[in-house]
């Protein structure tokens, strides 16, 4: 019997370090130690031994029972550790292979500009306001008290998207809708883009933008138009800049100006940028509110009037940085912009 039981050692080890799957394990564990297994098979048959030899034998089955667990535990270890490993290898995600340096960017000069533009009207108490690119004719020329056959309404000067929908062509239109929500009391700024029909040109481009301001209270005089945007003019170029204001004409503003700076090239001295008059030209076009445009949006314009100003900000960007040609702002060219 104690040779049986070394035979079904030998043979239970050897099958069970062969095994490859855990399933397998399985298998052998029910052949051997199952209720029905060979080791209880031998066992049964102790009955047949003397007194002396049974406790003998039984020592010797529960260690070979002992010693066969001992041997499914290790393979059973072993082959879980390796299933991981296959696992891991398998399922590997390779993180060196996209390794793309992202760059940092910074604001491009004329949004630097807008925000510049727009810091220096907050701290004169203006509200910031956005406006929308696509328009309706109302708000971008009726109520801006433009008359039917003014050019600027003409096909040949204004993208159209249908008879009554337009991309703005300036952003006086905010002008409209801040006082048709708002009010009198009102003090407003409003940058964005704006498009019209132009042939692109150094100084041209069919898209571009505008800041917009607008003032509307009780005794607002073309004192009040000249001092803010004079404040403006020398906290942006400098202290040492002049304004010239000449007589123009917008259909929503009475009287209305185009202003002029001092040249940043020569500071006034005269020099080929300037065509030697010492003078940066129609940086911006403004006015007193016209009574109609405050009227057409339900303000009084016997208790109330107002100033507007408009200017065009790749004018003001390029006056800054010397900027010679429009397209350099749009073109996105790195080389161009990492300057800034
Ligand atoms: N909207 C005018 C333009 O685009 C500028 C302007 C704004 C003039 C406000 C007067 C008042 O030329």
């Amino acid at each position: 019997m104690r040779e049986k039981l070394q035979e079904l050692r030998e043979l239970a080890i050897n099958s069970i370090n062969n095994v490859i799957e855990l399933t397998e394990l399985e298998n052998l564990r029910v052949k051997y130690l199952g209720k029905k297994g060979e080791l209880t098979q031998v066992l049964k048959g102790m009955g047949k031994l003397s007194e002396e030899e049974r406790p003998v034998i039984g020592q010797v089955a529960n260690e070979i029972r002992v010693e066969i667990e001992e041997a499914m535990n290790k393979v059973k270890e072993n082959l879980k550790n390796k299933t991981l490993t296959e696992k891991l290898t398998k399922e590997k995600i390779d993180i060196t292979v996209t390794n793309r340096v992202k760059k940092l960017g910074h604001r491009h000069p004329l949004l630097a500009t807008i925000e510049e533009l727009e810091d220096l009207f907050i701290s004169m108490g203006f509200k910031v306001l956005p406006g929308p690119e696509i328009e309706n004719v109302k708000n971008n020329f009726d109520d801006l008290n433009s008359p039917d056959n003014h050019p600027s309404r003409d096909l040949s000067d204004t993208f159209y998207i249908t008879e009554d929908i337009l991309l703005r062509t300036h952003t006086s239109p905010v002008q409209i809708r801040a006082m048709k929500e708002y009010g009198a009391p009102l003090r407003m700024v409003s940058a964005g883009r704006t498009f019209r029909f132009d042939d692109v040109d150094d100084t041209h481009s069919p898209m571009f933008h505008q800041i917009e301001g607008l003032v509307v209270d009780e005794k607002i005089s073309m004192a009040n138009l000249k001092y803010t945007l004079d404040v403006f003019i020398k906290e942006l170029f400098g202290k040492d800049m002049k304004t010239r204001y000449r007589p123009h004409h917008f259909p929503f503003t009475e009287p209305s100006a185009e202003v002029d700076v001092t040249c940043l090239s020569c500071r006034g001295e005269g020099c080929p940028v300037c065509n030697y008059t010492g003078w940066s030209m129609e940086l911006l076009g403004c006015g007193m509110v016209h009574p109609q445009v405050l009227e057409n949006c339900g303000i009084d314009s016997e208790k109330y009037t107002g100033f507007a100003f408009g200017m065009g900000v790749d004018r003001i960007t390029m006056v800054k940085y010397g900027l010679k040609d429009i397209r350099l702002l749009f073109d996105n060219d790195n080389r161009f912009l990492e300057q800034f």
